[in-house]
């Protein structure tokens, strides 16, 4: 398809070239550095005249720049002649920010739909977003709106690397039964449940686990994000508490802030996974295929 072209932006480059080869199609190039003063530069390098472009760019490892970098850049690809522009943005910040939990606070999730709103976009492509509170993103956004998920790459990777015999399925909060279902589908129609959980601050969290039955056998754990890692670690210490063997930790966006990655370590999990949505050392799972089944169909490939 000679009409399509895949660009990355600066923390989507990685899962740009997986999607161009994917989906049998060019790949792009864009320049972006910073000026001396600390303001960005940008450069779009390929000729995207007449052309449908897949722009991506994940919005985690420093997320004010990375906004200002791909609102610019989306801005510049209609200038620039493009027919069609499809945002793929493979983790969406602020979207936990989603209500006015105190008074005069930001809605930054809100404020950040309207300036993508503004720029009349023909798709945007998310994952797994924390879509609790908005129900119609696509009103909120002003295009339409996909929001995939990572869970069954994850479970695809739990299979090709761990026996899932005796396995329960548990997600650490209400929120997470989702993924859960999903992952205990995926897995083949294993049995799942989720803890109850109470934050308490940024990073403490209290997890309880009633009724959860977890004897002798191995779990799967599925989250959205691991930010502190303080969702996770009660999770895992309370399901050793019910006597759980060998537990397995895997989330779409290993976001891993501050010492999150090596308190995850010292449990002794069976492994710990996450996608590449946001690059840690553990982004063993590309999302790339997820996001290439939807953008196939979108552009008749
Ligand atoms: C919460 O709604 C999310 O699903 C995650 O459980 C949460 O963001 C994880 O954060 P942390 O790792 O800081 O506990």
């Amino acid at each position: 398809m000679a009409d399509i072209i895949v660009l990355g932006g600066s923390a989507g480059e990685h899962i740009a070239i997986k999607l161009a080869e994917i989906l049998g199609v060019e790949l792009g190039f864009i320049e972006v550095k910073k000026f001396p003063d600390g303001e960005t530069y940008i450069r779009v390098h390929s000729d995207i005249s007449g052309k449908r472009v897949i722009y991506v760019n994940s919005l985690q490892r420093g997320p004010n720049e990375l906004i200002i970098e791909t609102l610019y850049t989306l801005d510049t690809l209609k200038d620039l002649g493009a027919s069609e522009i499809h945002a793929v943005i493979p983790y969406m910040a602020y979207a936990r920010q989603d209500e006015r939990f105190n008074p005069g606070e930001v809605v930054s999730i809100l404020s950040l739909a309207k300036l993508f709103k503004a720029l009349d976009l023909d798709g945007i492509y998310t994952i797994d977003m924390h879509l609790h509170r908005i129900t119609k993103p696509e009103k909120v956004f002003g295009s339409k709106f996909y929001n995939l998920t990572g869970v069954r790459e994850l479970a695809k990777y739990v299979k090709k690397h761990h026996s899932i015999e005796n396995t329960v399925v548990i997600g650490p909060d209400e929120e997470a039964e989702q993924w859960a279902k999903t992952m205990a589908e995926e897995l083949g129609g294993l049995e799942y449940s989720i803890l109850e959980k109470k934050r308490l601050t940024a990073e403490e969290v209290v997890i309880e686990a009633k009724g959860v039955d977890v004897r002798d056998k191995n779990v799967v754990i599925v989250d959205d994000i691991i930010s502190t890692g303080g969702t996770i670690v009660e999770s895992i210490k309370a399901l050793r508490k019910l006597g759980a063997k060998d537990i397995i930790v895997t989330t779409v966006h290993p976001i891993l802030v501050g010492r999150a990655l090596p308190k995850l370590l010292r449990l002794g999990l069976k492994d710990l996974v996450g996608t590449d949505t946001v690059l840690s050392p553990i982004s063993k799972v590309s999302i790339a295929p997820a996001i290439a089944i939807v953008l196939k169909k979108r552009l008749g490939l």
